[in-house]
């Protein structure tokens, strides 16, 4: 069941467009990932969800009620910034009752409210303290504690862990992700970092300058992702160039520079099309003998990161990165190598003109 939608959001700066007939659909209790670049438009529309900003047209929906103009205290909606904003001269207990007081709630429900809440953010011992006294982690578990108390339909975080070291960030992000599946809470996370967004989401959309490019799953937009953009964005792509010979019930062959080569398509191609065909360094498996999709490399460099072996390798005019498994990589006598790569883990994209 759909719970939020923002439909068709437009907002321009200085006759720029900013966002540009933008929709989302967020399911009942999923957790959405907006994920893009700097500067791609991913604040702007989390802040016209939370009602701080009015966007030029466009509408927002929550279950079946129209909350465009209602102004953020009224769309129980609840937001949480990348810079913690806590209020220096209230303690913890008095920056997550904040709400509640507005709200008008009885003193003994605020108790239990807040010590509830704070208890399921680790931090029931901290009340008295003030944000100062706090680290960073801390810090934001606070400003969580402040959205989460009020029982908003929707939970709203902007870069929430940015501000935080890689350790803390990973413990962080994990609590978020516990809180909000145990409390059933549809929210949408904006990061710029993909790996967190993978980590994270159920649902990762992709923004590009202003516009949503891709919607689905973290594992099928980085297995198979609808356009080359989206498969950059996500991780390590090698690219070779090719052209169509041929294309048939979603697979087609390619005449490339390194040999002829295999690939999925979402969508058959016409013969003689330009295309880019991308694959991942750790799909490139070694090989001792030739079959489809299998090429000779020379070994350019080699790093040994522990978990993989990372290899840059040149076959014919084609530079490509791989990423081995420890467990199967041998350096080979004479610095060649037979890589292969299967078919289904190949993806001809549509080169743009
Ligand atoms: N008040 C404003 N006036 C003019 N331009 C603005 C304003 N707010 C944002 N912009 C512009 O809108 C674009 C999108 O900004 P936004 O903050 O939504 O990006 P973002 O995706 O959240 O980026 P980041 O990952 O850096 O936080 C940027 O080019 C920014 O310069
Ligand atoms: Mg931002």
């Amino acid at each position: 069941m759909i719970k939020l939608s923002a439909l068709n959001i437009t907002k321009k700066y200085d006759r720029a467009y900013v966002l540009n007939n933008v929709s989302v659909y967020v399911e009942e209790s999923q957790f959405f990932a907006l994920l893009g670049p700097s500067g791609s438009g991913k604040t702007t529309l989390l802040r016209i969800i939370a009602g701080f900003l009015k966007p030029d047209s466009g509408k927002i929906i929550i279950g079946n009620r129209d909350i465009t103009y209602l102004p953020p205290n009224k769309r129980n909606t609840a937001m949480v910034f990348q810079n913690f904003s806590l209020w220096p001269h209230m303690n913890v207990f008095e920056n997550v009752a904040f709400g509640l007081r507005l709200r008008k709630i009885p003193n003994k429900t605020i108790k239990e409210r807040v010590y509830k809440i704070l208890s399921m953010v680790h931090l029931a011992d901290y009340a008295e303290k003030k944000p100062q006294q706090l680290s960073g982690g801390q810090q934001q578990r606070v400003a969580l504690a402040r959205a989460l108390v009020i029982e908003p339909e929707i939970l709203l975080l902007d870069e929430p862990l940015s501000n935080l070291d890689a350790h803390l960030r990973d413990e962080l992000r994990q609590e978020i992700r516990t809180l909000q599946k145990n409390l059933g809470i549809t929210t949408i996370y904006v990061t710029h970092d993909q790996r967190e967004a993978m980590l994270i989401a159920d649902v990762i959309a992709i923004m590009m300058n202003g516009n949503i490019i891709e919607t689905d799953s973290p594992d099928v937009l980085y297995q198979e992702p609808g356009c080359i953009e989206t498969a950059r964005f996500l991780g390590e792509l090698n690219e070779v160039e090719g052209v169509v010979l041929n294309s048939e019930n979603n697979f087609c062959m390619i005449k490339t520079s390194i040999g002829t080569l295999k690939a999925k398509v979402s969508s058959n191609f016409a013969k003689g099309e330009d295309v880019i065909v991308g694959f991942r360094p750790e799909f490139l498996y070694i090989v001792s003998e030739k079959t489809e999709n299998t090429f000779v490399c020379e070994i350019v460099s080699i790093e040994y990161v522990g978990s993989t072996i990372n290899a840059i390798l040149q076959s014919n005019d084609q530079i490509l990165r791989a990423a081995f498994s420890p467990l199967y990589f041998k350096m080979p006598e004479k610095g060649k190598l037979l890589v292969s790569v299967d078919p289904e883990h190949i993806i001809a994209f549509r080169k743009k003109k």
